[in-house]
């Protein structure tokens, strides 16, 4: 029998139709597989190291360092007084949780909603989210509530929050849902974003908040991309839920995947929204979510991560 991702050649993205078949064909099914899981980590720790160069900290990234944006050509940052002191020492600790433990990583698509999978979620025992998701009551029964790791896009702190370039209270009251996680956010990406990144860990360690700010180093956002790119990824820069995944590959026990769905219609071919709380479509050539879609279901398929897509039991 042609396996799926022979039968269609990587030019060619299935349909969402064929997508849905292909899924419920497999079923609920899935195996763990230590060989895969192994293999991926030793993958991951040799192209990107994720245990030293997830964040910048003050051992990867010294004074003077010159750091290259990964989003954009030809600009860099000089690490310099100012930067030096807001890069976390390191994160022994947060790896000494993550390590040898079970973890969840939350997408935010529209297959989410109504799929009860938040006690599933909750029982991780690290829960990554993206882009500072809601958590309202509304959603907790499909999204949970505990969170460890969120990312924080700085364009969140120019929509929602205005560039904190006035009042931070709504800010810092809105991060309150997140308890005591990291909050992590791609500074160094994109020119723009840096000074909003810097702000938003003002306004965080000013109020003496629970929340513990680190910033996304962009040699290891560049060193990810590049590896999926040789697994067929193309797209001008991979969505931050694919970040996290790699995260969790090369650091965690067990790595389940939630609301990674980023198609138009539901197992049920009812149409979907885009994510479990709008609709609002991202860039068209921005990502490539369906070819990420791909990857992750081979992982599934193999036993390496686990994809939750239909609703929890
Ligand atoms: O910032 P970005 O557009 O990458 O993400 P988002 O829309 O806030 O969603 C978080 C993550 O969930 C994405 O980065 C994707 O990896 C995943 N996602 C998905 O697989 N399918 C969707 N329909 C929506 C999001």
């Amino acid at each position: 029998v042609l396996c799926w991702f022979y039968a269609f050649p990587v030019y060619r993205i299935p349909s969402d139709k064929e997508i849905v078949e292909e899924v419920l064909r497999q079923g609920e099914v899935w195996q763990k597989n230590q060989t895969g899981i192994d293999l991926y980590r030793k993958l991951l720790t040799d192209c990107c190291d994720p245990k030293r160069m997830f964040a910048v900290t003050k051992e990867n990234s010294p004074m003077g360092k010159v750091m290259w944006y990964d989003g954009e050509f030809y600009h860099s940052h000089t690490v310099n007084n100012e930067t030096y002191a807001v890069f976390a020492q390191v994160f022994t600790q947060l790896f000494g949780i993550v390590q040898s433990c079970r973890c969840a990583v939350v997408g935010n698509g529209g297959i989410l909603r109504n799929s009860k999978c938040g006690r599933d979620i909750d029982q991780a025992d690290f829960i990554m989210r993206c882009n500072l998701p809601p958590l309202t009551k509304k959603y907790v029964d499909d999204v949970g509530t505990r969170t460890h790791l969120v990312t924080a896009n700085p364009s969140i702190i120019e929509k929602r929050h205005q560039n904190l370039l006035w009042s931070r209270k709504a800010f810092v009251d809105s991060m309150k849902v997140y308890g005591s996680s990291y909050i992590y956010m791609p500074a160094f990406s994109m020119k723009p974003g840096t000074e909003p990144s810097l702000r938003a860990y003002y306004a965080l360690s000013d109020t003496s908040s629970n929340l513990t700010m680190l910033f996304a180093n962009p040699e290891f956002l560049r060193s990810v991309g590049k590896f999926w790119k040789a697994h067929d990824i193309h797209a001008k820069r991979l969505s931050t839920g694919l970040f996290l995944v790699s995260l969790a590959l090369g650091l965690c026990d067990e790595v389940t995947a939630y609301g990674f769905w980023p198609f138009s219609v539901g197992l049920d071919e009812q149409p979907i929204s885009h994510h479990y709380y709008d609709n609002i479509l991202p860039y068209k050539w921005f990502h490539a979510m369906p070819e990420e879609f791909m990857q992750l279901w081979r992982l599934h398929k193999s036993g390496t991560l686990r994809m939750r897509v239909g609703r929890c039991p």
